[in-house]
């Protein structure tokens, strides 16, 4: 059956909606108040709260097309099915049904409204571990609807277990569905979960049962969900007889334009098939990015900002490759928008900023992009000639702080002559390099009663404070006075209401939880405009224009301040909240204390 993406989403909705689901809205693409992701990767992420049992206001049956961004899988990029963005047809059932009606209607949709052969349909199931248990129960029911036995993989928990999104929260095992393509086995072992192409993941069931706490330990949740996820440009890909998905019609118009645009033929062909790949998918993804309703995410330095300016720059070095022209971005960028403005609105509205960003961006990193290259081969050919295998931290810093290269890109073209990063060497180059503009940046006169570790890591732990008083008890709950000495901090911020220990308690394990994630915290500086755009915390009035610092916890928190602080949220050791109390009419305080301090 030849099947659009409209009407792949439309059927989707519809039938689930038959099996009595409330069809939601898919959510941005930039998570709401949730510091362990960068992006929304999956259409359980939104729903978090409801899959640890909060009920949701639609009911117990949801369903939805979400947008995903996922970035671990980047290298595969250039593959037949690999995409950093993608759309996500999902079905949930909170606390109601479970496998048998979950696996019952995949099969169901699968061969009777896709009219998916059974033939073509393998599964892979977990096979347990420790003391959870094999999933007999879904091979129980993939027999009964008819999948033979040597159809049905049971996988360790590499592959068959899913979740959480972030660090911690709802996962469990799943079973995945794929189609095969009818190519060559690649060995006699290939089977679902191999790369090669054979067989194509289009859906996965996953069955969450668990909550996987910051310890690391695995609780069972309330309730058992269901959360399934459907790959929409892999199952098109698949209904309409595609090798891969940049043949389909959410492709086609921009793999026909690069191939317009290009000039030059690398001498290898899958290079260059790799190479127009990678930058249709990159561009595509940038532009969902920066045209995302909640906005805010611009090419730069950290966080989610990286992700992007990572996404743009290394599309700009294929299009080198192929020898297309500057100003390409602007002309993908259209085209993306067109192709998905009637189910995407928000991409025509954002129009002006998406690509204003990216041929900012893509001019920015032209300008560096010819030197910083010269500076690596000069680099490189003198490795290759010493026979070394080591590109230095230093030089991977310098390619970043004057040329602009994210260092895993250094790391690809290192990759490309033979040679390694030193890592380490980057990390050690880089706390150097913020430790001199500490020391630059002139006296520090904040509120601490002195400059010793522990008064500065109590800094470092007002600024988790305040962002999880943010995330916890809303955006109002901003500082309004603190103060510090080696023992503890004090912090008093606005909110009508006495805490109850229950947000003490979130706020508490919010910050425990960056401090485990070992953020590193570093720092930049810029106007007090571009801080407050960027969406730094503000909590003193500045000059118009005026050049302020903004120190960075990781993802978690970006503040204007002057500092100083800890090199990493992970020196904090541990972070307890001793008292909350009355301060003064709609002001709270909190004192607290670092913990555990190694
Ligand atoms: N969360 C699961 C996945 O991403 C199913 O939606 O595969």
């Amino acid at each position: 059956m030849k099947l659009t993406a409209d009407q792949l989403r439309e059927k989707y909705l519809n039938f689930f909606a038959s099996k009595g689901h409330a069809v939601i809205s898919g959510a941005s693409l930039i998570p709401e108040n949730d510091p362990t992701v960068l992006f929304t990767t999956a259409g359980m992420h939104p729903l978090v709260p409801y899959l640890l049992g909060e009920p949701h206001p639609a009911g117990q049956r949801l369903t939805n097309v979400q947008k995903c961004v996922r970035t671990g899988d980047i290298d595969a990029v250039g593959d037949t099915c690999h995409l950093t963005f993608f759309e996500m047809l999902g079905n949930w059932s909170l606390g109601e049904y479970f496998k048998k009606e979950a696996i019952t209607w995949s099969f169901e949709f699968l061969t009777q409204e896709l009219g998916f052969a059974v033939e073509q349909l393998h599964v892979t199931v977990f096979e347990g571990e420790g003391a959870i248990p094999r999933d007999t129960e879904s091979i129980e029911v993939w027999k009964s609807l008819g999948i033979p036995a040597e159809r049905i993989y049971a996988l360790p928990k590499e592959d068959n277990w899913w979740g959480p999104a972030g660090t911690t929260g709802p996962c469990g095992p799943d079973t995945e569905m794929f189609i095969d393509t009818g190519l060559q086995s690649c060995a006699p072992e290939c089977r679902p979960g191999c790369h090669c192409g054979k067989y194509i993941e289009i859906w996965n069931d996953v069955f969450m049962q668990y909550n996987k706490t910051a310890a690391g330990t695995y609780e069972p949740l309330p309730q058992s969900n269901v959360d399934t996820g459907m790959g929409v440009e892999r199952t098109i890909c698949m209904m309409n007889g595609h090798s891969n998905v940049y043949e389909t019609e959410l492709f086609a118009p921009l793999m026909a334009q690069i191939r317009e645009l290009t000039t030059l033929q690398p001498d290898n062909e899958e290079q260059r098939v790799r190479a127009e790949r990678i930058i249709a998918d990159h561009m595509r993804t940038a532009v969902f990015i920066l045209g995302d309703p909640k906005g805010g995410v611009k090419p730069g330095n950290l966080g989610a900002n990286y992700v992007l300016r990572r996404l743009i720059r290394r599309s700009v070095r294929y299009a080198k490759i192929l020898g297309i022209e500057t100003g390409y971005t602007a002309t993908l960028a259209a085209l993306v928008i067109d192709n998905y403005k009637h189910v995407y609105p928000e991409l025509e509205q954002n129009r002006d900023t998406i690509i204003s960003e990216l041929t900012g961006e893509e001019a920015r990193f032209e300008k560096t992009l010819i030197s910083g290259q010269r500076e690596f081969d000069k680099v490189a050919d003198a490795l290759v000639d010493h026979r070394q295998t080591t590109l230095s931290g230093r030089t991977a810093f310098k390619l970043y702080d004057t040329y602009g290269f994210p260092l895993e890109f250094t790391e690809e073209l290192a990759i490309e002559r033979g040679l390694t990063v030193d890592r380490a060497g980057y990390d050690k180059a880089f706390k150097k390099h913020q430790e001199l503009s500490k020391q630059s940046g002139g006296t520090f006169n904040g509120g601490l009663a002195d400059n010793s570790k522990a008064t500065t890591r109590l800094h470092t732990a007002t600024h988790l404070l305040q962002r999880a008083l943010q995330v916890v008890l809303g955006e109002h709950a901003l500082q309004k006075g603190s103060n510090i000495t080696p023992a503890r901090l004090r912090f008093d911020f606005s909110h009508p209401n006495k805490m109850t220990s229950e947000e003490k308690q979130q706020v508490e394990d919010l910050v425990n939880q960056q401090i485990q994630r070992n953020l590193p915290i570093t720092v930049e500086t810029m106007t007090i405009e571009e801080a407050k755009e960027r969406g730094a915390i503000a909590l003193f009035a500045a000059k118009y224009g005026e050049q302020v610092k903004v120190y960075s916890a990781g993802d978690f928190s970006m503040e204007v301040c002057g500092g100083p602080h800890a090199e990493t949220t992970g020196e904090l050791g541990g972070f307890k909240i001793q008292k909350e109390e009355s301060s003064s009419a709609g002001v709270r305080r909190i004192k607290a204390v670092i913990t555990n301090l190694n």
